[in-house]
């Protein structure tokens, strides 16, 4: 078959690409989650040339695209009221855009789209030229990934010209997605609503909208041969490059480490790239995963292209896009997550006020060791003899009388300028994380599986580049004021002035692996030892790395 390469830029290109849909044709089309490979969703026949093109399992259902909500009514059967306006108030907030809804079918959309189930997938994308061709088609547009099947889905027009050069009627060159990971999906015919997919419409933002959703199974764990997942797609090993990928459970310091021992080929942050001494290819950056969603995709086939055979991938986080690249990631890699240490190291923090030392406390009763950053900052161990000579040069020899330190005179310094504080961070911080690494091992010594690195200042020292997982303690603003004011006898301007120099609570949840609620000391307790539950649960599942 000739493929005919179309431009999503040129008007009549839309209008040809309309025309060969109508037909009953094949057209790839960019969408802003991944590329598609439509078709007439209408058209039985012409349906059933996309799973042919793709080399896919016809019981895997296609979502299809459609221009707006009108449009899906005319594809779905009867439903409760209480369906029908949740529907409509996800579409209103997140169409178009990279959101499916699966609802009940009407008997107009054949059973080759529907996969022979009685529900139907529904999606209205946000890209402009899937828009335009939809339009200029006349009708809805069935579309999956526009891949092999098995591979991982495209994201550049050079992915599909890839994948379905001589096998598609028309490529419709558009621009690079700028999502990288398919749509979120979403059920409605279920009792409780349910994500089978995650993607960069986030969990988070769906719960604030219509309240509980249950996470399918299958998001997160693999399914065992005889669990049937109520998503068909989900059952395939998806995603999938050439490469062995394995991925490490473990902090980005001991993820260099064990990638650098085991030279073999890495799929890293962007950050951790100067510290490989093995070939890797890059994924955006650790607390941007919207950024690592886009370049997920493209990053696979690069190692593909690269010829890496054995691949160690970075551990995304699970919570807001962070899940779709989990889930996606994890597929990738055939579940095989290890982690090298057999423990894990986290970062405790939050701003001052919101309950971090509460939550130290707490977490050393449920038997995890807490590390004191603060304390061991202050202790004679950082400032010893080599270091009160160096802060000398620095701030003036009258910082020290007969080798006792003023600390106040050195703060007055150190403090008056963003230089200054710098120059004392460059300092201690170093002899602080040799103080850490004792405790640590001391910990570690200890058989302790869950160590707390406990640090107000935790990404400014750079001490998250220990951790493998980032748990913050947040409380609303005035409650903090009012814990700092009576903690420290400080005035209300005081406290506010304080709480001005540190980052906002946006810095610490963006980071966060785990978000705990400092108001309630009880409700505290209650999401830590959850937490606790959940880590254990991790090191018993994930290997140990020879
Ligand atoms: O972002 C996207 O959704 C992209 C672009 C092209 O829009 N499309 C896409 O399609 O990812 P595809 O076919 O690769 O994935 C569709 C997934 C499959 O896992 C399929 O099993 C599931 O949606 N699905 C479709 N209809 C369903 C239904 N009625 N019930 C449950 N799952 C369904
Ligand atoms: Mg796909």
């Amino acid at each position: 078959m000739n493929t005919l390469i179309l431009e999503a830029s040129k008007k009549e290109d839309i209008e040809k690409a309309g025309e060969l849909l109508r037909l009953g044709g094949l057209v790839a089309i960019p969408t802003e989650t991944v590329y598609g490979l439509a078709a007439n969703a209408l058209d039985g026949n012409a349906v059933k040339k996309i799973y042919e093109a793709k080399a896919r399992p016809s019981d895997n259902p296609l979502i299809i695209h459609v221009e707006d909500f009108a449009q899906t009514m005319k594809l779905t059967n009867e439903m409760s009221t209480e369906k029908l306006e949740m529907a409509r108030s996800l579409a209103e907030k997140f169409w178009p855009g990279p959101l499916t809804i699966i609802l009940p079918k009407s008997d107009i959309v054949p059973e080759e789209t529907s996969g022979g189930l009685d529900t139907v997938a529904l999606r209205c994308p946000a890209s402009k030229a899937a828009l335009e061709v939809i339009k200029a088609a006349g009708v809805p547009l069935a579309a999956p990934s526009a891949n092999l099947s098995g591979r991982p889905s495209p994201t550049t027009f050079e992915h599909v010209l890839a994948d379905m050069e001589g096998r598609v009627d028309a490529i419709l060159r558009g621009e690079d997605c700028v999502v990288g990971v398919e749509s979120t999906i979403i059920s409605l015919a279920h009792d409780t609503p349910r994500l089978l997919r995650p993607g960069a419409v986030t969990l988070e933002e769906l719960e604030a909208l219509i309240g509980h959703i249950e996470a399918d199974k299958a998001v997160t764990e693999k399914l065992a041969e005889s669990e049937k997942p109520i998503s068909p797609g989900m059952k395939y090993q998806h995603y999938s490059p050439s490469a062995d990928i394995t991925i490490l459970d473990t902090s980005p310091e001991a993820f260099v480490t064990c990638a650098n021992e085991r030279g073999e080929f890495a799929l890293c942050y962007e950050e951790d790239a100067k510290a490989l001494t093995v070939p890797h290819v890059t994924c955006g950056t650790r607390y941007d995963s919207q950024k690592q969603a886009a370049r997920l995709f493209s990053a696979l086939h690069e190692l593909d292209e690269q010829n890496a055979e054995k691949v160690l991938a970075f551990m995304p986080k699970r919570t807001g896009v962070g899940l779709a690249v989990y889930n996606r990631l994890v597929r990738a890699a055939g579940y095989k997550v290890e982690n090298p240490t057999g423990d894990f190291l986290l970062g405790l923090t939050g701003s001052t006020g919101a309950g971090k030392t509460t939550a130290a406390k707490l977490l050393e009763e449920l038997g995890c060791a807490s590390i004191d950053c603060d304390q061991i900052s202050r202790s004679s161990e950082v400032y010893d003899e080599e270091c009160i000579k160096e802060l000398s040069e620095v701030f003036g020899e009258d910082i020290a009388e007969d080798g006792v330190l003023n600390r106040k005179l050195l703060a007055q310094r150190a403090f008056a300028s963003d230089e200054g504080k710098s120059k004392l961070n460059a300092i201690t911080h170093p002899r602080i994380l040799v103080a850490v690494r004792e405790e640590i091992k001391k910990a570690r010594a200890a058989g302790k599986k869950l160590i707390f690195v406990d640090a107000p200042t935790l990404f400014e020292a750079s001490f998250d580049r220990i951790c493998a997982r980032i748990v913050v303690v947040t409380a609303p603003e005035e409650l903090r004021m009012e814990r700092i004011m009576k903690r420290d006898g400080i005035s209300p301007e005081q406290a506010k002035s304080r709480m001005n120099a540190m980052k906002s609570e946006e810095f610490y949840v963006r980071r966060a692996d785990y978000v705990i609620d400092g108001r309630d000391k009880a409700e505290m307790e209650q999401a830590l030892e959850k937490m606790v539950k959940e880590l254990h649960a991790e090191l018993e599942r994930a290997g140990v790395c020879k």
